[in-house]
């Protein structure tokens, strides 16, 4: 019995069009880094097509792309580290991140088989990559004056995009369009919370990543986005149902006790394949479509779940862990973690499908 993971390409479709009608007029640079959110890279792109543009984390991820027949326009979010990447870069006709002033040098003292078109990023605030706001006329001049880059646009990032009402985004957004003011090129700040939370974040470019999987990028309690499809659903079997006494304890240090007499279900997914080992007891699962809870801790290769509420159960009945009729955002407030974390974190001995 393995761990199964399928993928609605109608889902993923309706995603995007979702984007669309959100953001009317604005181009889309559709972000399918860490192999699409765990959900397949090359698969998602072909699907994707109808955005304008891809977005990776790294030139690896972008070739990889080229590799897979993928034609159209991508951008490197952390750009070029080094000059073999440049190359790279250059040979595949990738667009890249230019967030630092040894990625200026790296361009204006390399001769490249083709100029790369750049995207100038910004620091206005998240502090993680890009030039500070008063760097930005200079560096775009010298990247206008560059014989090795095309295009030349730019670029910033919210750090607290999932909560509407933090100052920041304001700040962000002021200091983003003050540091560009004049400089004439397209400009792009909105990942996916930023882009449903307010039509002035939309500028040229939208950045969507998670809600094209379906899944809401507020924080919980901070905002929802009517009508998106959870693309991944996760699922597995039961393989192994007992009946426990009360007073009996389930699976490693004995961290959960029955409550009373009650069946107790073996489900055949764990860490090995991703599942978060964090997980509390209380998880929601369903088994056969019904809500039960997870009990004790998550294992390598196992989970136990709590059939009370679930008698008719049987082995090989089919047990989903997050997606269709569980929404991946729930079980991860479970586990201390993001939805992101999970849909990305799941091993190679899931098996996908694609429909
Ligand atoms: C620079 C940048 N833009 C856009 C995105 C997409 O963000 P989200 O998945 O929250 O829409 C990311 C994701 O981390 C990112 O790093």
């Amino acid at each position: 019995m393995r761990a199964h993971a399928r993928i609605s390409l109608d889902a993923l479709r309706h995603n995007l069009q979702r984007v669309r009608e959100l953001t009317a007029g604005t181009r889309i640079m559709a972000v399918i880094k860490a192999n699409a959110y765990g959900h397949g890279m090359a698969q998602v792109a072909r699907v994707l097509d109808n955005c304008d543009s891809y977005a990776v984390a790294h030139v690896s991820e972008a070739v990889a792309l080229r590799a897979a027949g993928i034609g159209k326009d991508i951008t490197v979010l952390q750009g070029a580290i080094n000059r073999e990447e440049l190359l790279q870069a250059s040979q595949s006709g990738v667009g890249l991140v230019v967030h630092a002033s040894y990625q200026l040098d790296m361009l204006e003292s390399n001769d490249l088989p083709a100029p790369v078109d750049v995207w100038l990023k910004i620091d206005t605030g998240m502090h993680r990559l890009g030039l500070a706001p008063g760097a930005s006329g200079e560096a775009y001049q010298r990247l206008q004056q560059c014989a090795q880059v095309g295009k030349v646009r730019f670029m910033s990032h919210f750090a607290c995009a999932d909560d509407p009402g933090d100052p920041l985004n304001a700040r962000q957004l002021r200091d983003f369009l003050a540091a560009v003011k004049g400089l004439g090129g397209e400009c792009s700040i909105a990942n996916s919370a930023a882009l449903c939370a307010a039509q002035e974040n939309h500028l040229d470019w939208v950045r969507p990543g998670i809600m094209l999987y379906g899944v809401n990028p507020f924080l919980p309690g901070r905002g929802e986005v009517q009508a998106l499809r959870p693309v991944m659903t996760l699922s597995s079997g039961l393989m192994s149902i007992r009946q426990y006494r009360r007073g009996d304890t389930i699976g490693y240090g004995a961290t959960w006790e029955c409550p009373q007499d009650m069946p107790v279900g073996v489900v055949a997914i764990g860490y090995g394949d991703g599942y978060p080992r964090h997980a509390r007891s209380g998880t929601p699962v369903l088994v056969n479509g019904i809500r039960v809870p997870l009990v004790g801790r998550v294992s390598m290769d196992m989970i136990c779940v709590d059939l009370r509420q679930c008698p008719q159960a049987r082995v090989g009945d089919d047990v989903v862990l997050w997606g269709d009729g569980l929404a991946v955002e729930e079980v991860a407030e479970y586990a201390d973690t993001i939805a992101y974390e999970l849909l990305c974190k799941l091993t190679a001995r899931v098996e996908f499908s694609y429909r």
